[in-house]
Order: C-alpha cells, then sequence, then structure tokens
C-alpha cells in the first residue's frame, strides 16, 4: 500500500515504457525475451537501414504490426484512461508506439517515439494513419516508400510531441514512471526534470533501474498491481 494517492495531486503524469504493455503480451526491448535481443536496430531501426532496404525494415514493423493487433490494452491501460477522464489534469506521456492508451480510451497522450500505425512520406511531406496489419502497400505507384512514424535510433524527437510533454512535465506535481528502464534519451531524462520542478516522483516496476534513485517512491511489481494502490 503505498502512502500517494493520485487525488491528492492537481496536475499528474503518468509516464509509460515498454512494461506498460508487458501484461497485454508485447515484448519489451530489453532484458529477457527484449526485442533488441533478437533483432539488431542497425538492421530494423534506423533510416540507414530503411534507406538501404526499406522492404526488410517493413517486414520487421510488420511483424510488430502483427503482434500488437493480436495484444489488447490491460487492465493498467483502462485505470490510466479512466483517471484521465474523471480528473481535470492528467497527461500520458508514452514512448511505447503501440497505441494501447488510446485504444483504452486516453486522449491527451504524447507519443514520444511515435507510431506503429502512423506512416509517413517525408519526401511529399505526408503523414498517414493505417491499422493494416501487415501493411503491405508501403511501396507507393509515385516510387518512394512509405515510412513508419516511429523515432528510431538516431532520429530527433517530434519537436511539438516532445514541448507539449515537456510543458506537462515541467508543470506536474506527480509524475508517475511505469515499466521503463530509464536508459534511452531524451525521455529518461523526463522524471528528472520533473523532480527539478519539485514534483513527487513514483516509479513502478518490478526491477530497480538505472534511475530508481530518483524516485521518492519505488514499487516493485507489475504495472497492473501496483497502479490501483495509488487510489
Ligand atoms: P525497456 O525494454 O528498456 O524496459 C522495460 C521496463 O519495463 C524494464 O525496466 C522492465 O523491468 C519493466 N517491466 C517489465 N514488465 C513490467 C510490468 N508488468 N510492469 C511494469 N514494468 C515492467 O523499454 P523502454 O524503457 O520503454 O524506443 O525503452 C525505451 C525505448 O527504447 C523504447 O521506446 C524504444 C527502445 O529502443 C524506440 O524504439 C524508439
Amino acid at each position: 500500500m503505498s502512502q500517494v494517492k493520485i487525488r491528492d495531486f492537481k496536475n499528474i503524469v503518468f509516464f509509460t515504457g515498454a512494461g506498460m504493455s508487458a501484461e497485454s503480451g508485447v515484448p519489451t526491448y530489453r532484458g529477457k525475451g527484449g526485442i533488441w535481443k533478437e533483432y539488431n536496430y542497425e538492421e530494423y531501426a534506423c533510416q540507414a537501414a530503411f534507406d538501404s532496404n526499406p522492404e526488410k525494415v517493413w517486414e520487421f514493423h510488420n511483424k510488430r504490426r502483427e503482434m500488437v493487433a493480436k495484444c489488447a490494452p490491460n487492465e493498467g491501460h483502462r485505470l490510466l484512461a479512466q483517471l484521465e477522464k474523471e480528473l481535470d489534469n492528467v497527461t500520458i506521456v508514452t514512448q511505447n508506439i503501440d497505441g494501447f492508451h488510446q485504444k483504452a480510451g486516453a486522449q491527451k497522450v504524447f507519443e514520444l517515439h511515435g507510431s506503429l500505425w502512423k506512416i509517413r512520406d517525408d519526401k511529399e511531406g505526408i503523414l498517414a494513419e493505417t491499422f493494416d496489419a501487415p501493411f503491405t502497400a508501403f511501396k507507393r505507384e509515385t516510387g518512394t516508400y512509405w515510412r513508419p512514424h516511429i523515432v528510431w535510433f538516431g532520429d530527433m524527437l517530434h519537436a511539438d510531441v516532445v514541448e507539449g510533454a515537456v510543458q506537462a512535465i515541467q508543470n506536474c506535481d506527480l509524475l508517475v514512471s511505469i515499466g521503463t528502464s530509464g536508459v534511452v534519451y531524451p525521455a529518461a531524462g523526463f522524471p528528472d526534470l520533473a523532480k527539478k520542478n519539485g514534483a513527487t516522483l513514483v516509479e513502478i516496476n518490478p526491477q530497480e533501474t538505472a534511475v530508481s534513485h530518483l524516485y521518492d517512491i519505488t514499487l516493485r511489481g507489475p504495472a497492473t498491481q501496483m497502479l490501483p494502490t495509488l487510489l
């Protein structure tokens, strides 16, 4: 049982990572069974890989689309969506690309690393959304390729998304991190930013992380079991 209660705070940010969707059956990136244990990101998740072999990169992303399409948001996603509806100032800042927060009903979601379901054509400057799993029409009639609208290794985060997320984080008095290893920057620096602005910090994660020392409260357990203790 945690002494921190969500309703005692005015501006709340939930900062989520792959562990948030682990109980939905979506693999995390690091640790046992992690995506980057099986796939070398240099071949599948960076602009250079896409430029040299877009079809191979799409094959990987289509596997991910198909896998996520078989899973569904869990009780944790639903609880955050419910709190967002019920309370005035709840913001979700996520590193996840699976879209599960929105699928559970949340609306104020900043997707720092983009979305598995969005595609763009940089040459033509267009962005689209498709839930096809797999998405096979990646080669366009114009001869260019749709590119997954995902922040790959070496990419900059999208400025408008970062701006919204940073504003929410600077203004929050409670930040709850859920299921992130805290090693991928700049996102990993966000809890520290909240702390410097006086927020109370809670970490939900079954394991200790690289940034656990920053947190006022650490709840060691899976998201769906730990989140209700904050109510
Ligand atoms: P990681 O795979 O690095 O970390 C997942 C964290 O979730 C670990 O600390 C686990 O201990 C924890 N975890 C596992 N099961 C959990 C559960 N049921 N409840 C709560 N926590 C649980 O994933 P991220 O930190 O999200 O970027 O990784 C950050 C970024 O690295 C990702 O957004 C991705 C990746 O490269 C891109 O692809 C751009």
